[in-house]
């Protein structure tokens, strides 16, 4: 029999399963994949049970409801000052994970060429290959992640089409700054390179910063695709429910692939969250609840022999150094913490295609105040 033909021949299971079983075979705390452990708002779930039992059971439009496109356009608006057409810029889909991908599908062709930075989201790199195409990675600068725009500039050439950015970032923490997007505008003007702007941690900036969107720079909004996630918005990470904002020319491309790939998504869900959008403080509130949980955490860990290099300044990941502990490579000391101490992480290296390695676990601080107290309480063990 012939052997498979693999499109990814390099990738398997992700880390994240890989994690998430063993935390489970050892009955460890899991503080790897990044997925809350409290419940989500009763009044959503009644809003979904509500538009179930109201019959919108069947298939919504292929761009989404417009209820929910509508209320979309309104925060955006009142958020990013930014004027967003619900009809012709925005398409609900299965997740933010989904929209990258369809994003990454609508500008590549065999051959291109996209620029990845490092560490990354793990779906990226894989995306653009099955694309075809090649991703070329650039490191962020240790220990801070900050951007080297001199390699970002340096990196470009004839083939590149795509960029993709994330902030605030997974996993570091890193938030951008308006420095950081003028940069990014000034690069990729007079140029045929398309943006993806992953914000799907959009709330969660800490210590008063604020989110730089895409949104807020018309000029890099009119080649960008920007991806949300109502997954880290509404503690609904298995909903899989997110949305891609471009403007129309660009969207009208990404919707031919959509509308091959799922078509639509989730009719009850989107009646649900249309309605939920409304209570503004679910989301305006994040900020100060995940900046407490953050706290929380580094002060629990601060007992502990880790080192923190820098505080996350956004998304609901910290890293953390273990180099006063024992000399592993972060795979092994992950592996060894989940097995001997009963606390799953992600080890760092994971998010670098070449598996560098400096040494870093990734925790996830999205958690009950009693898992994270917990957590700490085992790890008190390596003291
Ligand atoms: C950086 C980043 N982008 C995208 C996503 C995916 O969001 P979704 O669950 O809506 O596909 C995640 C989820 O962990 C993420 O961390």
């Amino acid at each position: 029999m012939k052997t498979m033909y693999s499109k990814l021949p390099n990738i398997g299971t992700t880390i994240f399963t890989v994690m998430s079983n063993l935390a489970k075979e050892h009955n460890a705390i899991n503080l790897s994949q990044g997925f809350p452990d409290y419940p989500i708002s009763p009044v959503l779930v009644d809003l979904v049970t509500k538009a179930m039992q109201d019959g919108y059971n069947q298939y919504a439009p292929m761009t989404g409801l417009p209820e929910l496109r509508n209320a979309l356009a309104t925060k955006m608006e009142k958020l990013y000052q930014s004027t967003i057409n619900p009809d012709s810029e925005i398409t609900i889909t299965p997740g933010g994970t989904y929209a990258i991908y369809t994003a990454f599908t609508t500008i590549l062709q065999a051959g291109d060429e996209a620029i990845v930075l490092e560490p990354a989201y793990d779906s990226y790199i894989p995306n653009i290959e099955t694309n075809g195409a090649k991703a070329i990675c650039i490191p962020l600068r240790y220990p801070d992640y900050s951007v080297d725009w001199e390699l970002v500039k340096a990196s470009i050439s004839h083939k590149t089409k795509a960029i993709i950015i994330n902030s605030p970032h997974n996993p570091t923490g890193y938030i951008w700054s308006k420095d950081d997007m003028l940069k990014l505008d000034e690069i990729t003007r007079d140029t045929s390179i398309y943006v993806i702007s992953d914000e799907v941690y959009e709330h969660i900036t800490l210590d008063g910063r604020a989110h730089e969107s895409v949104l807020k720079y018309p000029s890099l909004f009119a080649r960008s695709f920007v991806i949300y996630s109502f997954g880290k918005v509404f503690h609904t990470t298995g909903w899989k429910m997110g949305y891609c904002v471009a403007p129309a020319d660009l969207m009208k491309e990404f919707r031919k692939i959509h509308q091959f790939l799922s078509f639509t998504c989730n009719t009850p869900m989107q009646v649900a969250l249309a309605q939920f959008l409304t209570h503004e403080s679910e989301y305006l509130s994040l900020p100060a609840f995940f900046e407490r949980k953050r706290n929380l955490f580094l002060d629990l860990l601060s007992d502990l022999p880790f080192t923190i290099h820098q505080k996350a300044q956004g998304s609901y990941f910290q890293l953390a150094s273990y180099e006063k502990i024992n000399h592993m490579p972060d795979k092994d000391f992950a592996i060894w913490l989940t097995k001997e101490h009963g606390v799953a992480t992600i080890p760092v290296s994971a998010f670098n295609h070449d598996g560098k390695d400096d040494k870093l676990i990734r925790f996830c601080f999205a958690k009950q105040d009693e898992t994270l107290e917990l957590a700490c309480q085992r790890l008190g063990k390596l003291i």
